[in-house]
């Protein structure tokens, strides 16, 4: 049995949201973006390499056989294509040939939409990276991790994340563009996720946000306002003021689902259980909670709130009819490889 190497990551919520690529094939964003890593539903991964093929006996047969499974089940079509692509990526910087068998599990309630492809590649980037022997730093295996989706790259941090836009193309915009921590002063945020019913059927965010980009009138609007949000939200970090935190944090998400709504069609990710609970949040800060939400690609909401709230913010939230289940969560770790038992 060769010997694997296993990788912890945690999911991340964006406060200032990415959403539009320049560059599709290096997952270049148009904007930059700024996240808190999650503490709770983490995706353990480990990577173990076959024995390398004779290039002479099977050409590229060897580069083609990964094997991978998720939650205990074979990967097939679009997901196991994407970790073979990305697989692809590593050999090829690794200067390597051998196929890997990825088994990768998530502690995510099964059915909740939580699932994420932010912690399912920061993960398998520490983990495929280690495997093939590249030694990289955090900006690198940043840069690694946000080729297979966008947001792991923040992922690969804790606390709080800034994932630069960078600038150019090529090469160069590869290399400017990676996360890093964020400096914050005093800050005691909980955030509260609210699993709510679905909506329509939603459409998965790397077409949406192509979508959004060619036709919606907003998003070059909404993509300024994020250049302006992300000092803002520097700034009110660095003061550990929760209340500014909270504001331009709903402010940028709202925009962006604006932005989104205006796209011909729209792209409508909000349901109904969603405005519910965006109605309790109003109603939580007319009665002087400092309590502020937030949404990705999906019906789920997150408020972000003191931590000393945090128990009456899950309360009257997990209270609305669409609600189906409340989570707590705080600033969680950055991704970190596991010793093998
Ligand atoms: C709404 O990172 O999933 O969650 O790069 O195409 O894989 P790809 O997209 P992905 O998009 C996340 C969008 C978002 C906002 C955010 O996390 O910043």
């Amino acid at each position: 049995v060769r010997a694997g190497v296993t990788a912890v990551a945690h999911p991340n919520i964006a406060l200032v949201k990415y959403w539009g690529k320049r560059d599709e094939s290096l997952a270049l964003p148009v904007t930059g973006s700024l996240s808190v890593t999650l503490d709770i539903f983490a995706t353990t991964t480990h990577v173990t390499l076959a024995p390398p093929v004779p290039a002479d006996m099977n050409g590229d047969a060897g580069l083609t056989g990964d094997v991978v499974t998720l939650n205990g089940r074979p990967a097939g079509g679009a997901a196991a294509e994407r970790v073979q692509g990305f697989l692809d990526l590593v050999r090829a910087l690794a200067g390597r040939r051998e196929r890997a068998v990825v088994e990768s599990v998530n502690q995510v309630p099964t059915g909740a939409g939580l699932a994420s492809s932010a912690a399912g590649f920061a993960a398998l980037a520490a983990a495929a990276s280690a495997a093939y022997g590249l030694d990289l730093d955090g900006r690198a295996l940043s840069r690694l991790a946000r080729r297979g989706s966008g947001s792991a790259c923040r992922s690969v941090f804790g606390g709080f994340v800034q994932w630069h836009a960078g600038t150019g193309s090529g090469s160069a915009g590869d290399v400017s563009s990676f996360a890093e921590p964020v400096p914050v002063g005093p800050l005691d945020l909980a955030l509260v996720v609210a699993v709510t019913d679905a909506g329509a059927k939603e459409v998965p965010s790397r077409e949406a946000m192509r979508h959004t980009m060619a036709t919606s009138p907003l998003y070059r609007a909404w993509a300024q306002a994020s250049n302006t949000d992300l000092t803002r939200m520097r700034h009110a970090l660095a003061r550990g003021n929760l209340t500014a935190v909270g504001a331009i944090a709903e402010g940028n998400a709202l925009g962006m689902h604006a932005a989104m709504l205006a796209a011909r069609p729209a792209v409508r990710y909000l349901s109904a259980g969603s405005l519910a609970v965006l109605d309790a949040v109003n109603a939580l800060r007319a009665d002087n909670v400092d309590a502020y939400a937030t949404a990705d690609a999906g019906p789920n909401v997150v408020v972000l709130c003191p931590r000393a709230d945090a128990d009456r913010v899950a309360e009257t939230v997990d209270a609305i009819e669409a609600v189906r289940s409340v989570h707590l969560a705080r600033p969680g770790p950055g991704v970190r490889l596991r010793s093998e038992r």
